[in-house]
């Protein structure tokens, strides 16, 4: 059985000390509790704190043989860095920034520090513990630059990443300083899990647009490597909560819980009694302040359910250092007491509320004797306790009022949701639920719980590791094709003992790196003494193929011993001679086409025309990335009906489109070259579409090499402008 590394910030156990005893509690909040299952089922280690703060090594090793038993492997971390990492980047910078609580927000530089300390720190139990070509699952926001880290020291491993919480719209998410970071971090993974469409969606988004890379369907093209991105809503253990549910509905009275029994003296006293159940840490997220005003409103504007209704409200301690958490729970204790104060009577608490937490068994039991669950987030990455109610109802009665804010509303299809914003439309609500007939209520869960039996914890568990295994063969193919040592020594060799050689060297994101500005993207000194070098021996030949103008290619590589073949072959400079033209047409169509053109640079600030001597070309790297790729889609369908019936093509290459007389191409423009030598070694460099023209044309034994990591007809592929520099300096030595 596959072995995987879970890892996540907390455990799903928690360690409480007592007079220097250590006991082991289950730890609260839907990550643990839902993955805690899929755990114990399976061949997994967790890697994750403790919960206890500590730097005495005796106590450290204790606890570290009482986690040894429950496969949990901890990190220990201090006083300070808990207070930095824990209460401040991760809870004080990006939860409330994931979840839209820009006002909650923090940023301090000490705190991303310690941030990404302890990442590493996380990164070094991983490698110690990883044997090679382990999967390591990481988990949630305060882990995001894991996978990075990891991958740079363990490229072996197979590494997924799953956040439980929302992935925020790109303008939000922008607002944080260290945005390229996180995204950088996480992209050191094989595949990224969300739990809906949305925050995949999101995180899409913020990836195009702060790193420009390219996005097909749910796969991102980053330099060197592809990531997967895909959503899988995280479900929870069907069978031990509706079982757990059953057990409980058969004790005895006698047998019953202290809990079970105050829930049934409170029906005993009015058999029309209804309850409505809450059950959240105590987390400003959940919006616990609006439900208890919404409830108030109910109450209010609703007389005639005094005395039938009360609201069970279980809230669990969560993050107690934190200043929003804190100030939250002074608001909630005196809604509570304001709400029971102003309607309370001797026999009836309108709300009954709880500040602790509750041992699984008192869960299912308030689960199960709930006639609603009134759940009612600002924001939500998931809420697993909707999931955990429906799969209570052994009894197929109850209603489930949902925030449309939730993840789980997505999928809970029949629940009956609200915008927890609204005081009246919870209010309405929760009338709607006190009168549903029962069928109705039946017909509900039994949909719901179709679906959540399902795709449960298992199910999603599977499907994510399942995915990533798949995906680690895809990208196992693919480096197989990668210049690699020996590749690369065969290729310097082979180059040595040629007695003729020729390069092709493309020459934007081939030998140099993109601009935004095309113009910038001039000869750096390191390029110019590299291809002085590279063309000093007698018998190798240089040709910098490339789509250029000829203006700007002469500027920059004219005169210097080089053969350049500038617009794609449209005109070509033989090693010290003038420019010679290969393409005669006339170049009237220029004029239809140019007016259109610029009326998509008017539409579409940051792109450019540029105006060659056969072709017209439409520049759109600066602009706004879904904007510029949204315009070319529109402006390659107006542009081909237009010429139709022209010798003209259309050329798209890395973020341009071009129109240009057909028949050039760097394919033909290279045989052609060809064609006056012979040469025993034959090398191509390129990195984007056009490029594969020359691929295809040259005769087989040619060594050919896509950068980046596109489907070519390359024989090779190669990351970047950095190491093709590096490889053509080998040829130099
Ligand atoms: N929970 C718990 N003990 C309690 C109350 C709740 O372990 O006393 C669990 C609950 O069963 C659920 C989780 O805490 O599995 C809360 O997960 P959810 O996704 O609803 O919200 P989160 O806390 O992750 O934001
Ligand atoms: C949410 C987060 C988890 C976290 C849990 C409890 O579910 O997504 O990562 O573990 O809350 O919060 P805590 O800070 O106590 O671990």
């Amino acid at each position: 059985m596959q072995r995987i590394i879970i890892v996540s910030n907390r455990l799903p156990v928690t360690i409480k000390e007592n007079k220097e005893e250590y006991t082991i509690q289950a730890s609260a909040g839907g990550l643990a509790t839902g993955l805690k299952s899929f755990h114990k089922n399976g061949n997994s280690t967790w890697i994750g704190w403790s919960g206890i703060i500590s730097n005495d090594k005796k106590e450290q090793n204790k606890i570290s043989n009482l986690l040894e038993k429950e496969n949990c492997s901890p990190i220990f971390l201090d006083k300070n860095l808990i207070k930095k990492y824990y209460d401040g980047y991760s809870n004080g910078t990006l939860w409330p920034l994931f979840h839209y609580f820009t006002e909650f927000t923090e940023f301090k530089n000490s705190y991303w520090e310690s941030y990404y300390e302890v990442n590493k720190i996380f990164t070094e139990t991983i490698i110690s513990q990883a044997q090679k070509n382990d999967t390591v699952w990481i988990h949630d926001y305060q882990l995001m630059l894991v996978p990075n880290m990891l991958r740079e020291k363990r490229p072996d491993l197979k590494i997924g990443f799953f956040l439980h919480i929302p992935f925020p719209s790109y303008e939000v998410f922008r607002i944080l300083p260290k945005r390229n970071d996180i995204i950088k971090g996480l992209l050191g993974c094989d595949l990224i899990g969300f739990h809906t469409y949305d925050y995949a969606r999101h995180f899409i988004s913020s990836v195009k647009r702060l790193l420009g890379y390219d996005v097909e369907f749910n796969t991102i093209s980053t330099e060197s490597r592809k990531v997967y991105v895909d959503v899988f809503p995280m479900g929870i253990d069907y069978k031990k909560f509706n079982d757990t549910s059953l057990k409980v509905s058969h004790k005895s009275v006698r047998e019953r819980s202290e809990i079970q029994q105050q829930i049934d003296k409170f029906f005993m006293q009015d058999p029309e009694r209804k309850l409505m159940l809450s059950i959240d840490r105590l987390d400003y997220t959940k919006g616990i302040p609006q439900r208890l005003k919404a409830f108030r409103f109910f109450i209010k504007n609703h007389p005639e359910y005094k005395e039938k209704v009360s609201l069970i409200m279980l809230t669990v301690p969560s993050r107690v250092d934190v200043e929003q958490y804190q100030n939250l729970k002074k608001e909630v204790d005196e809604l509570v007491g304001q709400i029971n104060g102003e309607f309370g009577t001797i026999s009836w608490n309108p709300i009954i509320y709880f500040y602790r937490s509750l041992p699984f068994d008192n869960l299912i039991e308030l689960y199960s004797s709930s006639d609603i669950a009134l759940l009612t987030p600002l924001r939500d990455g998931m809420n697993l306790v909707a999931k955990e109610f429906i799969a209570s109802k052994i009894n197929k009665k109850g209603v489930l009022i949902l925030s449309e804010m939730a993840g789980a509303s997505k999928e809970l299809g029949q629940a009956t949701t609200v915008n927890p914003y609204s005081l009246r439309s919870v209010s309405n609500a929760i009338v709607k639920a006190l009168n549903m007939d029962e069928q109705k209520q039946e017909e509900d869960i039994i949909t719901m719980q179709d679906r959540i039996s399902r795709y449960d914890v298992f199910r999603w568990a599977n499907d994510f590791v399942s995915a990533l295994n798949i995906i680690a063969k895809k990208q196992e193919e693919h480096l197989a094709g990668k210049i690699n040592d020996v590749t690369k020594q065969e290729l310097i060799a082979n180059y040595k003992k040629s007695s003729k050689s020729i390069l092709f060297l493309d020459y934007d994101g081939t030998l140099q790196r993109f601009f935004k500005v095309p113009q910038n993207a001039k000869p750096d000194e390191e390029l110019l003494d590299l291809l002085k070098k590279l063309n000093e021996p007698e018998n190798t030949e240089i040709v910098i193929i490339s789509g250029r103008d000829k203006q700007t290619l002469g500027d920059w590589l004219g005169n210097q011993g080089y053969t350049l073949i500038a617009e794609h072959g449209a005109w070509i400079k033989p090693r010290n001679e003038n420019w010679i033209e290969k393409a005669h047409s006339n170049t009237d169509w220029k004029k239809n086409i140019k007016p259109i053109l610029e009326s998509y640079v008017d539409r579409t600030p940051g792109s450019l025309i540029e105006d060659k001597t056969h072709s017209l070309t439409w520049h759109y790297r600066k602009a706004d990335i879904e904007l510029g790729n949204l315009r070319a889609r529109e402006l390659r369908t107006d542009v081909a009906n237009l010429i139709a019936n022209q010798k003209l093509e259309i050329l798209e290459g890395s973020k341009v489109i071009e129109i240009k007389v057909s028949g050039i191409n760097k394919g033909y423009a290279a045989l052609e070259y060809l064609k006056n030598n012979s040469y025993d070694f034959i090398l191509a460099i390129g990195d984007d579409w056009t490029d594969e023209y020359t691929f295809k044309e040259l005769p087989n034994d040619s060594i050919t090499i896509k950068v980046g990591t596109d489907k070519s007809h390359a024989k090779y592929y190669i990351n970047d402008y950095i190491q093709v520099r590096e490889l053509l300096k080998n040829l130099t030595l």
